[in-house]
């Protein structure tokens, strides 16, 4: 066939509910020379990823390392390791990825209780307490820290503790939340979770951060059958990260590279700095909406810092401002999901992109767009408001 262009990527401004923008940084780390997985300069970068790793999640779980693929394969490795056929799972459903992980403990031949809460709200710890008065033997309890589909960020703590006085693990979903907000894995008792690098780490998509503690680890360990998923069989996969070093998959190399470059940057930065960071910006497009009467559509007290989901105003076709915000700015906006989908725009303020520079760009062409689009809107009130 004829030989196609090469592909040439347009520089967006990544506002979405993820990716976010990566830093140079990253990219020139990931464009240096491959070296073989079993290199002892990777294996010893694997030690530094996985020291940060800990650092990042505020845990001293040994079991802290990079699962090769995105977020979901993360979900998969947590729940093909501590549950099988027949155990109790009780899971917050308040968005798509409760959902998801509903689907898959599903998968696994778990018997589910969903504990659900309506689209931007929080899963509160009395209804997690009511669903584990249903269940007898709870194996587990599943929540998503933060709910990218809504914006909505759930207390852990008291979840973390009604869990564990019924005998049960929990597992956080904590994607898009780390790196963004505070993300206490010890403090809060956390058994298991998983994480993705294109959020609020701003390193492209690919690895899932996850940590398993010792208790979680013990559960995986001493299992009667085999974890259903070969690849993602923490028994195995311990061997490679751990200090025997035998191959098991040939690790995706610039993707670590990747990594390491952006927990340096994380931690550079200071994890106290890098949350306030999210949610000064937060607060700032905030205060700018309320300026052109717009407003967020998740709970108030509750809202995530890193993902916005602000509600489409009557009269506004809202698939045509995010075509406007790409095609004239080349600025990316996510869509609503389920029953938010045409309801709101899902504004990023993740990593790399949570600046006052993206949110001045983003508003100014917000502003133009609505304003294009039929819904009067005053710029300069909200800059002003940004100040
Ligand atoms: C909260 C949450 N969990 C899980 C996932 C799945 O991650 P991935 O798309 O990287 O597989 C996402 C992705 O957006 C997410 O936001």
């Amino acid at each position: 066939m004829e030989i196609l262009p090469a592909f040439k990527a347009p520089a967006r401004v990544l506002m979405g509910p993820g990716p976010s923008n990566v830093s140079a940084e990253v990219l020139q780390s990931m464009s240096q020379p491959l070296v073989g997985h079993l290199d002892p300069v990777f294996v010893k970068m694997m030690e530094e990823l996985k020291t940060m790793l800990r650092a990042v999640f505020l845990t001293r779980n040994e079991m802290t390392f990079p699962v090769s693929g995105t977020g979901s394969a993360g979900m998969e490795f947590c729940f093909v390791n501590l549950i099988g056929p027949g155990d109790e799972v009780i899971v917050g459903v308040n968005g798509v990825f409760g959902t998801r992980m509903v689907d898959v403990a599903e998968r696994c031949g778990a018997r589910v209780t969903k504990v659900e809460a309506p689209w931007g709200q929080i899963i509160t710890p009395e209804q997690i307490a009511a669903a584990l008065r249903t269940v007898p033997k709870p194996k587990l309890v599943a929540i998503v820290h933060a709910e990218t589909s809504t914006g909505a960020l759930t207390p852990v703590e008291e979840i973390s503790k009604l869990a564990h006085a019924a005998g049960a693990l929990l597992l956080l979903d904590t994607v898009t939340s780390l790196g963004g907000c505070p993300v206490r894995l010890d403090e809060w008792a956390v058994d298991a979770t998983y994480s993705g690098t294109q959020k609020c780490l701003s390193c492209p998509p690919g690895l899932s951060p996850v940590s398993l503690s010792p208790r979680a680890l013990e559960v995986a360990r001493s299992r009667r059958t085999k974890v259903q998923s070969w690849y993602l069989d923490v028994n195995l996969l311990a061997s490679y990260w751990g200090q025997e070093r035998v191959y098991h998959h040939t690790a995706p190399i610039t993707m670590n590279y990747g990594l390491h470059a952006a927990l340096r940057l994380v931690l550079a930065e200071g994890l106290e700095n890098r949350w306030k960071r999210h949610q000064q910006n937060h607060l700032a497009l905030k205060s700018a909406l309320a300026a052109i009467g717009l407003e967020l559509a998740n709970q108030e007290g509750h809202q995530l810092w890193q993902l916005n989901p602000i509600r489409v105003p009557a009269g506004v076709e809202e698939l045509e401002v995010r075509k406007r915000l790409l095609n004239d700015f080349n600025i990316e906006v996510g869509a609503g999901l389920g029953p938010l989908k045409g309801k709101i725009w899902r504004v990023g303020l993740m990593g790399e992109t949570s600046s006052r520079e993206n949110l001045r760009l983003f508003l100014t062409a917000f502003c133009q767009v609505l304003n294009e689009c039929g819904r009067p809107t005053d710029t300069k009130a909200a800059l002003a408001a940004l100040a």
